[in-house]
């Protein structure tokens, strides 16, 4: 199955993706910096910018992306840091394989700034969410959830290294069990055939 990724960024999570040997045939960014395009082409993998900036509206950028992103024909389409808000139209299209990574435990902290509004929220406990998308942003049926317990010498830099260990860890797992097709929806909530645990938690 062709594995599609979008970013916007570094592109530490398509790295990790990449090295549990997901079969990812092109990126796609709508940043012409982003640090990702240099991991995928350094692996021959397509590296293609589509820059938001140049289309006049949301929908024609999605139109040309869309366009390009389907001439590979992907089975799944992976959001890794990508930071535009995306229409229902889009969300449609890939309905059911669309999925992506969240740097909080939703339903808290959807947005931006999650690290900083943990701790400002005082929570105990915080982590990254891998869900389904919908049209809603950070809204979406749940596949796997990483938690760590916040430490009084927290930062949101100190979190936010904390949290990606853990991104690292939990999105190759929730796309290779979605290329097994082990992943089932019913009434919004995803369990995975086999029974493995859909939380990761680590205090170490
Ligand atoms: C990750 O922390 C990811 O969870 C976050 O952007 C970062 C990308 O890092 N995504 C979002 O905030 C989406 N709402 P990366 O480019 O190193 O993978």
């Amino acid at each position: 199955m062709s594995v599609v990724v979008l970013i916007s960024g570094r592109g530490s999570n398509l790295q990790a993706l990449l090295d549990a040997a997901v079969p990812v045939s092109a990126v796609f960014s709508n940043m012409a910096g982003a640090g990702g395009l240099a991991i995928a082409a350094a692996r021959g993998i397509p590296a293609i910018v589509v820059p938001h900036r140049e289309f006049s509206s949301r929908e024609a950028f999605e139109a040309e992306l869309a366009a390009q992103i389907d001439t590979f024909r992907p089975g799944l389409v992976v959001l890794a840091g990508f930071m535009r808000v995306l229409t229902a139209g889009f969300v449609q299209r890939y309905a059911g394989r669309l999925v992506n990574i969240h740097p909080s435990l939703l339903p808290a902290f959807p947005g931006l700034d999650t690290h900083a509004r943990a701790l400002a929220a005082g929570v105990k406990l915080h982590g990254c969410t891998v869900h389904f998308v919908t049209a809603d942003v950070d809204i979406g049926p749940i596949i796997v959830q990483a938690a760590i317990p916040l430490r009084p010498v927290d930062t949101p830099d100190t979190l936010a290294a904390r949290v990606l260990r853990q991104e690292h860890r939990v999105f190759p797992l929730a796309v290779r069990w979605f290329l097994e097709g082990r992943l089932e929806i019913a009434d919004g909530v995803v369990r995975v055939k086999g029974g493995d645990a859909q939380l990761v938690f680590d205090d170490s």
